[in-house]
């Protein structure tokens, strides 16, 4: 998609949303709302939500969500331009995509092009330096950057435009994410002061970029999506990957870019990156080309946590076979290999789990067994997740070891889980989900429904305080300065943040109090990770205390954790208290 961010809005201006989804979905009237039975799951109840004044439609029963341009390519499974081009001409408007060769060709020659440059720039400019000694440092020396193509991207704003425009001229560029239009119709470079990864094609070619800062925020910035890259369609590595991986029927992926270089020069060459989001559909159908089986290797808080639960089911439901890999904890696979070695890797992969043992042990670590209440909820949270394995035996494998772990008889632990089958998804209505929001979706949900500015939030807090899945949306927000309204902003995102975005915009405010709100979300979101953080490391030291047998050392230790743990705890509740009261 090399049109600019002005003619696909003026698409959507034009468009009637209700009118163009209409003709899939008998919608009525609610409020300034409209709402109908969702097309794309079994909706008994409307979950199905459109808001002609946002631009953005919403099912709360299956999450599917984003803009008229999404709802068509979701409803007709045709790629963006051709639904764009499709709506465009419906609103008389002529659309002209770029997707005549010869424009990709030039969007190609140009990334190629600016690849080169930055490599250049790593190697030979006076500023390179910083990035140079970064990358040994890092343990990538000289003779590894042309392998991956690694650049530097100079500091100051206008190196590239400068470089670049009199040649290929300003619209290209800024087509392909190199530089950032302003409002007021002027431009500067995106990557400035950054190592530069490029992210290649499955032929090798350059077609986004990467950029690792030194100290700034964000670690890392990220071509936005352009005509020849979408992050959720794309695996970093895999054109380096692609023939180990058919030789071995299986891939290693990995969250970011400095765990596939690392692997690759461990002799690992079946590694691949997700690029820190959630896996994507696009993702996993592109795994699924490749290999039969997906070998996960995330670092142990991300791989428990339920975006990546999901992204796992993703790949079964490709038909792909799923083992983790225990990483010992705060480790990722870059750390991990450059500390311990190939071979130690390469023990741990063998070893990795199988994804239900996996899934089944993580239970264990979430919920207490030993107390009623901690298998109630282990139980809980199993159920939609033994729903969704299609395959029987797998079923039974599963419900064995559920047994087992929760001490039930088989027969009628069976009978639970399907009785919730029916059960599942009642009316999973706006009210229901809303307990479940956490610090970093209120101030989410409060920036994009305007009730604060994003002055005010980023003053506090930065994009890394989010989690990976949110960061696109923040970092859109950081780079236009929180001025574009949520419909505009879903262009440029990947479908899976398109759908947050209109799941956090059009989703009932749970707050009567939007100062308050607020002011409880931002203390939630940045002091009770830092007591985790002191946990974490306490728990190191413990280790080592025990290790070594100093009694007294460790005894010390164990009272501060405790302290801790009660800290913790008491502001939770707090928090808990406090955003009941919050709430209407
Ligand atoms: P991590 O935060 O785990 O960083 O993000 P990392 O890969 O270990 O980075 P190093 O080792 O500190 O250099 C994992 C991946 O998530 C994406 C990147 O693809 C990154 O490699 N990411 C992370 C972003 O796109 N933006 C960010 O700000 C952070
Ligand atoms: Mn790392």
């Amino acid at each position: 998609m090399s049109t600019e961010r002005a003619d696909v809005q003026q698409i959507k201006d034009r468009i009637d949303i209700v009118a163009v989804i209409s003709r899939y979905v008998t919608l009525t009237k609610a409020g300034s709302s409209y709402k109908g039975r969702c097309p794309f799951h079994k909706d008994d109840t409307p979950s199905f939500w459109v808001s002609p004044e946002k631009g953005l439609w919403h099912c709360f029963g299956c999450g599917a969500g984003g803009d008229v341009i999404g709802f068509v390519m979701k409803i007709e499974s045709i790629p963006f331009v051709e639904a764009a081009e499709r709506l465009a001409t419906e609103a008389g408007l002529s659309f002209a995509a770029h997707k005549s060769d010869g424009s990709r060709d030039l969007l190609h020659e140009i990334s190629i092009a600016v690849s080169r440059w930055y490599a250049d720039n790593l190697v030979n400019s006076a500023p390179g330096r910083r990035g140079r000694e970064y990358l040994v440092g890092r343990g990538y020396p000289e003779e590894t950057w042309e392998r991956f193509g690694l650049g530097y991207a100079l500091p100051g704003w206008d190196h590239l435009r400068k470089r670049f425009s009199a040649k290929y001229g300003v619209k290209p560029l800024v087509d392909l994410g190199l530089l950032v239009r302003k409002d007021d119709g002027t431009n500067y470079d995106r990557f400035r002061d950054r190592v530069i990864f490029p992210i290649l094609d499955l032929s090798g070619r350059p077609i986004a970029f990467g950029g690792r800062s030194f100290d700034g925020q964000p670690k890392y910035l990220n071509s936005p999506k352009t005509a020849l890259f979408d992050k959720g369609n794309h695996l970093y590595g895999l054109s380096w990957a692609r023939e180990t991986m058919q030789k071995e029927g299986s891939a290693v992926l990995v969250e970011g870019y400095t765990d596939v270089i690392s692997l690759h020069l461990a002799g690992i060459t079946n590694a691949v990156g997700s690029m820190g989001t959630s896996l994507t559909q696009g993702q996993a159908h592109l795994l699924g080309r490749f290999v039969k089986e997906v070998v996960i290797s995330y670092d142990r808080d991300t791989a428990g946590g339920m975006a990546s639960l999901r992204g796992m089911q993703i790949l079964r439901n490709h038909g792909l076979s799923v083992r983790v890999v225990r990483l010992p904890e705060g480790d990722d696979p870059d750390s991990l290999v450059r500390r311990e070695g190939a071979e130690r890797m390469h023990q741990l992969i063998d070893a990795a789990a199988a994804f239900h043992i996996f899934y089944i042990e993580s239970l264990k670590e979430r919920h207490n067994m030993a107390s009623i209440a901690g298998k109630e909820a282990a139980l809980e949270e199993a159920r939609p997740f033994f729903q969704e394995i299609r395959s029987l035996p797998l079923r039974q494998e599963i419900a064995t070891r559920l047994a087992e772990l929760l001490d039930l008889p088989f027969d009628g632990l069976m009978r639970e889980l399907a009785r919730g089958r029916r059960q599942q998804r009642p009316e999973v209505g706006i009210e229901q989900e809303e307990h479940h929001w956490d610090p970093q979706q209120v101030i989410l949900s409060l920036l994009l429904r305007g009730d604060v500015t994003w002055e005010r939030v980023a003053a506090l807090v930065s994009v890394e305080d989010f989690a990976p899945r949110y960061r696109p949306i923040v970092t859109e927000m950081a780079q236009t300065r929180g001025q574009v309204d949520p419909s505009s902003m879903t262009t440029f995102l990947d479908a899976d943040s398109a759908r947050e975005v209109s799941y956090l915009t059009l989703s009932e405010p749970l707050w009567s109090d939007v100062e308050k709100a607020l002011q409880d979300a931002l203390e939630r979101l940045v002091e009770l990770p830092e007591i985790e953080n002191k946990l974490k490391d306490l728990r190191g030291k413990m280790e080592n205390a025990e290790r070594s047998g100093d009694r007294r050392h460790l005894d010390e230790l164990q009272r501060a954790y405790s302290t801790l743990v009660a800290q913790r705890l008491s502001r939770r509740r707090r928090d808990g208290k406090k955003q009941a009261a919050g709430q209407r």
